[in-house]
């Protein structure tokens, strides 16, 4: 049986062990990969420093890059008596290495090892999320090409307000997405910082190069604070929960816009058959499932928000185990934040404007404001103008 990297004279109890572990031997299969590369690094600057010797160095760099290919070939697992990634990677390079092996843990702690791998994952997704707002971007631009003319009456309070254009509505979407990008792009910035070097969370009690180490993993800079870099673990997942649930809050309210403008009633909108899913009971039924679920994994990116601000509420100082249970939540939200752009790119795609339902919708209440407007140009004072246009329609505010 594997030994744990803390092992010492005594055997835990199975319950609590099984508990502290949960599942984060899965969850590790994630970060295994970031945290080989940071180990190749870390083993690099041993050497630079004197703490290994060049053969050394080469024998771990290659059983690292042998590990990396078996984890790429699906052929390797944390088991769970491994604990996590950090303790499978130290027990495989000891069992190929001896000795050698049980060098890599000089200088640094499981804490600052799991930062690093976690924040070398969040800017690949970051830069995978940043990606997939483009190509819809892009979608978003094609669809506002084809239909950006056809005039609609725009709603508020869901009543018929005044006239737009599919145009106006989609780049509406378009422009959130941009400031989406910008508060992406400098959440990335915060994240780009190097946590290695930083212990526990109080240092290393030898002589290191973390810049050199930060550079090599293509950090932008040192994250210098021991205590503040392991107090922005949370801190980072909090914002990124943040940025994350931002994208998902527009494409929500724009997948609620697609289900009700879809509806026939209103129609201004066509879900074709192949963007809709059906009944088991009702023969009739195209659902806009799809719609739904986007709608639906904005509330699950909020709650995880939630779960991020609150997993470190309270907390003194220093690591705590609580942030374990952080890695699946932000995990699980870059896959949903993912999968919402991709599936929001084939609605915009697909989906068409049912230009005899939009003209009609163009009825004479909806150009009231714009008559209003007439007679103010034509110098009548607006209030005038207003009450003088709501007589006309009958007297009542709609
Ligand atoms: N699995 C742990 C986590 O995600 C790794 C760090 C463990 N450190 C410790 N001091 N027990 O936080």
């Amino acid at each position: 049986m594997a030994e744990k990297l803390w092992q010492k004279d005594y055997k835990l109890d199975p319950v609590v062990e099984r508990f502290t572990i949960g599942n984060d031997y899965i969850i590790d299969m994630n970060l295994i990969k970031y945290d080989i590369t940071a180990s190749i690094i870390h083993a690099k600057m041993l050497l630079k420093m004197g703490y290994i010797a060049q053969d050394e160095f080469e024998k771990l760099k290659g059983t690292l890059e042998e590990l990396l290919v078996l984890v790429e070939q699906k052929k390797f697992q944390v088991k769970e008596q491994d604990e996590d990634c950090h303790t499978a990677i130290e027990n495989y390079l000891t069992q190929k290495l001896g000795d050698i092996g049980k060098k890599i843990h000089t200088a640094r702690s499981r804490n600052d090892q799991v930062l690093t791998a976690l924040r070398l994952l969040y800017k690949d997704e970051l830069g995978q999320i940043e990606k997939l707002i483009d190509e819809l971007r892009k979608a978003i631009g094609r669809f506002s090409k084809k239909y950006g003319q056809v005039k609609f009456a725009g709603f508020t309070h869901t009543r018929k307000a005044m006239p737009t254009d599919f145009r106006t509505w989609a780049m509406a979407l378009n422009d959130a997405l941009k400031d989406d990008l910008r508060i992406l792009r400098t959440v990335r910035q915060l994240v780009d910082q190097s946590p290695l070097g930083t212990g526990a969370g109080y240092g290393v009690p030898i002589q290191i190069d973390r810049k050199f180490t930060a550079k090599q993993l293509g950090f932008g800079k040192v994250q210098e604070n021991p205590i503040y870099t392991q107090l922005s673990r949370g801190k980072f997942e909090y914002l990124l929960l943040h940025c994350l649930s931002q994208i998902s809050y527009d494409l929500n309210r724009f997948a609620s816009d697609m289900i009700l403008f879809s509806l026939k009633d209103i129609g201004y909108l066509i879900l074709p058959k192949e963007l809709c899913t059906g009944s088991s009971i009702m023969p009739h039924k195209l659902n806009p499932d799809v719609l739904e679920l986007v709608r639906a994994y904005h509330s699950r990116n909020l709650s995880r928000m939630v779960e991020c601000a609150t997993n470190t509420l309270n907390l003194i100082t220093g690591y705590h185990r609580d942030l374990q249970l952080l890695k699946e939540t932000v995990i699980g939200s870059f896959q949903d934040t993912k999968d919402i752009l991709r599936v929001m790119k084939v609605v915009f795609e697909k989906i068409q404007v049912n230009k005899k339902a939009c003209s009609e919708s163009l009825t004479d209440e909806v150009l009231a404001t714009h008559r209003v407007y007439e007679l103010v140009n034509q110098g009548v004072p607006f209030r005038d103008a207003y009450r003088r246009i709501a007589q006309q329609l009958g007297g009542d505010e709609k």
